[in-house]
């Protein structure tokens, strides 16, 4: 179906993005891991996470890897302030190296939630790997062990991020300009 096309303004392109990937994946190499579990929160991770396992592959990591939806925004673009759980993981997390994606750190809510729950299953360690990191106060004191890169408080989409559903096929980061 056609719509009519927004204005994105690109933020991070899809090569620059691809070469931070490769950085991060020697980074993550180096922390030596043991018994390496990748969770993804989803949705928005989920390119981030298909490209960064890809990038882990070819430097001779190669995780278990599974999903959790979370869910804190709604159709909205703010934060809804709570969390819900929309889909646990599958795996078995106690005595392992977790590595912990999203795509956005913004209030923190999400991913302290998320680290919370998988601490309180007994994980050996959990690191916390980020593609933005958005450069505001947090509501929750939390920081990422690894982010890509940092992000002006702006709503972006693109790269798996969406607004109201759409834009994820993006393969950039964006910010929808409205004139
Ligand atoms: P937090 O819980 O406020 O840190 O929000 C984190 C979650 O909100 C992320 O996992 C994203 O899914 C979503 N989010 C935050 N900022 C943006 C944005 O600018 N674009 C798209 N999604 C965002
Ligand atoms: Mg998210």
């Amino acid at each position: 179906m056609r719509q009519p096309k927004p204005e994105i303004e690109v933020v991070y392109s899809a090569e620059e993005i691809g070469d931070r990937l490769n950085e991060l994946a020697c980074e993550i190499s180096a922390l030596e891991l043991e018994r390496l579990a990748v969770i993804a929160v989803l949705k928005g991770s989920f390119i981030f996470a298909a490209d960064l396992i890809r990038a882990l592959h070819s430097v001779g990591v190669n995780p278990e890897v599974d999903f959790m939806t979370l869910s804190s925004y709604g159709q909205s673009t703010v934060s809804s302030g709570t969390v819900d759980i929309l889909r646990d993981v599958a795996i078995e997390v106690k005595g392992r190296d977790i590595l912990l994606v999203d795509d956005v750190l913004d209030s923190g809510r999400t991913l302290a939630y998320a680290k919370d729950l998988i601490a309180a299953r007994g994980a050996r360690s959990i690191r916390t790997c980020v593609l933005l990191e958005k450069d505001i106060d947090r509501a929750v004191e939390i920081r990422a062990d690894i982010a890509a890169f940092k992000c002006p408080s702006v709503f972006v989409v693109g790269y798996g991020m969406d607004m109201a559903h759409r834009f994820r096929e993006l393969p950039f980061v964006g910010r929808v300009v409205t004139s």
